[in-house]
């Protein structure tokens, strides 16, 4: 086999939501090939945590302070990356967040619907502007938003988060013209993975359902979603853009 075509060796990633996770998964996964890993949290010290853990396993990784939603931490967090590693080859824009069946249009105003579009949406299409041309000045680029299995499901209270989903996914379709040939940008949809956020709304009951409708009869675990993410950041898919990988063990998670 050529290991080569997943070695990340001497590549620079930048990973948001890097500290707790499916971002962190994607930190250590991404690390365990090679990169150089930033770590961007809004909780610094979870975010030095992360890194922590993956420069005593002999990797190299920093720790920046980052809200997403916050145009100057984004420019600083571009400015830090380079300071650190010098160049910029892989973005994983991993924050998102909202949904859980709480969005039923008589509880959320258009203000809490356009501050998960900031999140979820903005804030990934920013920071790929801002790192694109750095990934083309490296001449290797590739980027990976995070989607979700709501982006095509259809469910109750969830338009805000399942639209802003969907929104990524045609995004990445769109930009995948913006940014090629030298930058390839994808996404990944997970399913119900086992993290901070699913727990907080996942019942027994829930979860008996969701494995119901799951072929592979487990939830999700965050390397599930990191090794989609390898796949789209190292050399093997360089022929790959544009594309939504769902990872959901093969079937339909939904919080109703
Ligand atoms: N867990 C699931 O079942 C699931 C399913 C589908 C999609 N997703 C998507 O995967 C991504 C990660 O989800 P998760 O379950 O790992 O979340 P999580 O809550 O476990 O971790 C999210 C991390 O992002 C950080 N973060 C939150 N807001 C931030 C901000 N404004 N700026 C910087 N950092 C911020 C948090 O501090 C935390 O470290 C999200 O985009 C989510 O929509 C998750």
């Amino acid at each position: 086999m050529n290991t080569e075509l997943f070695n990340l060796e001497g590549k620079t990633a930048i990973v948001t939501g890097g500290a707790n996770g499916i971002g962190k998964g994607c930190s250590q996964m991404l690390s365990d090939a090679g990169a150089n890993i930033v770590v961007a949290d809004l909780k610094f010290e979870d975010a030095q945590k992360a890194a922590d853990e993956i420069n005593d396993q002999g990797g190299k990784a920093i720790a920046v302070s980052c809200n997403v939603t916050k145009d100057e931490d984004l420019i600083n967090l571009v400015k830090r990356t380079i300071d650190e590693f010098g160049s910029i080859n892989i973005l994983v824009n991993n924050v998102g967040g909202g949904g859980a069946g709480k969005e039923s249009p008589s509880d959320i105003s258009v203000d809490d619907f356009a501050r998960t579009f900031q999140l979820n949406v903005f804030s990934a299409w920013r920071l790929s502007q801002l790192c694109a041309p750095e990934m083309k000045k490296a001449g290797y680029g590739s980027i990976i938003s995070m989607s979700s299995m709501s982006s095509v499901n259809k469910s109750p209270a969830i338009s805000a988060y399942a639209s802003s989903k969907a929104a990524i996914n045609h995004m990445t379709a769109n930009l995948a013209f913006d940014y090629g040939p030298e930058v390839r940008i994808n996404a990944v949809a997970p399913g119900a993975v086992k993290t901070d956020a699913l727990a907080s709304v996942l019942t027994p009951e829930r979860e008996k359902k969701m494995l119901s409708h799951t072929p592979l009869d487990r939830l999700g675990k965050p390397e599930d979603i990191a090794g989609a993410v390898l796949y789209f950041a190292a050399p093997i898919s360089s022929w790959v853009s544009g594309q939504v990988l769902f990872v959901n063990g093969g079937g339909v998670q939904t919080l109703d």
